[in-house]
């Protein structure tokens, strides 16, 4: 692997081979207001909050409530969270659903999971909110990173509550 180019800023890219320093974090954090997510101490940078408002509003409009499950995480919490998935999955179904340190979006402050009233990781893909999601989330800069029939390309399992923040 190699250390990541972070200059390219929002294009910035995370995956198996490209990797962010342990001390990488944004400087452009601002804290999520809890109206948009679950849990206390949600992060994201700030052009990628601001276009999430505005995704949040646009589908509010639709009738979509999508809420924020996991924004940005530290090095340090990605590598707390795959630790944990080792102790319970094998090693390679841990590679094939979390990112190891250093090599996860999140540390990007770029990518949000989300989810919306009843639903969970399994359920996610059959709501409204995701349907909606997948026509409408490029046009306020977001992407779904790890598409269904990509893992021999992502290197990780469908993941249809994953968007990454690339810019409008
Ligand atoms: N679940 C994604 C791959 C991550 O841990 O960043
Ligand atoms: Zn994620």
């Amino acid at each position: 692997y190699v250390d990541t180019d972070t200059s390219k800023d929002y294009l910035l890219l995370t995956n198996k081979f490209h990797r962010l320093k342990e001390d990488y974090e944004p400087e452009d954090l601002e804290k999520i207001k809890n109206w948009y997510a679950y849990g206390t101490d949600s992060k994201l940078r700030k052009e990628a909050y601001e276009q999430f408002i505005t995704l949040y509003n646009e589908a509010k409009k639709d009738g979509q409530d999508i809420i924020i499950n996991s924004s940005y995480r530290s090095y340090q919490y990605q590598e707390d969270l795959y630790n944990r998935y080792l102790t319970t999955k094998g090693q390679k179904e841990t590679d094939a659903t979390a990112a190891r340190p250093g090599f996860s979006e999140h540390q990007t402050g770029l990518t949000i999971d989300v989810t919306t009233y009843g639903a969970n990781n399994d359920t996610f893909e059959a709501t409204e909110e995701f349907t909606w999601l997948i026509n409408h989330a490029h046009e306020y800069g977001f992407i779904l990173r790890y598409p269904k029939d990509k893992e021999h390309i992502t290197g990780y399992l469908y993941e249809p509550w994953h968007y990454r923040y690339v810019g409008v």
